[in-house]
């Protein structure tokens, strides 16, 4: 067995040992159900891996691992009340099966779980572990309210973007690293150099899932296709047509991206005005880009046990549809 797929069973074990009181029902069944849904479960994953670069003991960094993923988790249920978005990993989301103020408060107490598994840690390294997790939380709310603003805002700059970007995921991406790197007992330097891999190989992961969300097929991606066209998200790939546009498509592009056309011909249209623009390939070759950044930093670490990283790496730039 891979290392990754031995990584990947230690957490759906460890998952599946989290228990849940019975009673209030509609506090802790969404978070059963949420964490019972199959996730990619990168951020754990992550987490050990980067354990696994300077320390074999990774049962360590096992509680600290499944907080990030149920912090994750919080976080998805609050973006898709944000987003309005019907389904998750291929099941209705929580907000839809049960209600909005059901999302709220499941949400609330994940995210307090994740702190009572984070303080399990020795006291030595609580403190440095901590500081990393709440930066990178206060981001993601920091990413999350711009990524709201831009819904209603007409001009972005691509800079603003990227900036939104890794704060909303690819702060998590990097935090999780360096958590596992501190736990392992790494140093600062080489702490660092896994923060920046984090931090490009989230840009990397987010304009993917940018990518997917017009072009995925809807079972392996397990969202709905087109939820940011219909939220007027202004993603990558619509600032990207915006720039290689005319000025006929460019006002067409603007004009759907004011309204609130709920429609599949919405939909299509602006994946139609993507495909004519080739934003397909745009998008591929800036993924490209943040993922040679990120592989120089990890070069940059001694370890004889890169592979897993590296073999995950790899594989999320592969299978781009
Ligand atoms: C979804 O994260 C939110 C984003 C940052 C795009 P994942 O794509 O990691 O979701 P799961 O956990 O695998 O479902
Ligand atoms: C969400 O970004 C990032 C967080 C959950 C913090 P998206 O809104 O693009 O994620 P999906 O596509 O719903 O998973
Ligand atoms: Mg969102
Ligand atoms: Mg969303
Ligand atoms: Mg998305």
């Amino acid at each position: 067995m891979k290392e990754g797929e031995n990584f990947r069973k230690i957490i759906e074990e460890e998952i599946e040992k989290l228990t849940y009181p019975k009673s209030p029902e509609l506090l802790y069944s969404p978070i059963k159900y949420i964490m019972g849904l199959e996730g990619k479960r990168m951020r754990p994953l992550l987490v050990l891996m980067a354990h696994q670069l300077f320390n074999s003991n990774v049962e360590k960094s096992l509680p600290s691992a499944i907080a990030i993923e149920l912090f994750h988790n919080f976080t998805l249920l609050h973006d898709d009340i944000m987003d309005n978005a019907p389904i998750r990993r291929g099941h209705p989301t929580v907000h839809k099966k049960w209600n909005d103020n059901v999302a709220i408060l499941s949400g609330d107490v994940m995210m307090i779980k994740a702190y009572q598994l984070l303080s399990m840690l020795d006291a030595d390294i609580l403190k440095d572990v901590l500081d990393v997790f709440n930066k990178a939380a206060v981001e993601v709310c920091e990413g999350q309210q711009q990524d709201m603003d831009f819904e209603n805002q007409e001009t972005i700059n691509l800079i603003d973007y990227m900036r939104m970007i890794e704060c909303k995921t690819a702060v998590l991406l990097a935090a999780s690293l360096k958590i596992g790197a501190i736990i392992a007992g790494a140093n600062e330097k080489e702490q660092a150099h896994l923060y920046e891999f984090g931090i490009n190989l989230g840009m990397a992961f987010q304009l993917k899932d940018d990518l997917l969300d017009v072009f995925g097929s809807p079972k392996v991606f397990g969202k709905q296709l087109g939820g940011d066209i219909l939220a007027n998200k202004k993603t990558f790939l619509y600032l990207k047509a915006l720039q290689l546009a005319d000025d006929s498509i460019t006002a067409r592009l603007k004009w759907y991206y004011r309204n609130n056309d709920k429609s599949k011909t919405k939909v299509n249209e602006v994946k139609a005005i993507f495909k004519n623009l080739n934003i397909k390939k745009h998008t591929v070759s800036i993924m490209k880009s943040y993922h040679v950044k990120a592989m120089k930093h990890l070069d940059s670490i001694d370890s004889d046990n890169k592979e897993s990283l590296i073999l995950f790496s790899n594989k999320l730039m592969e299978r781009i549809s």
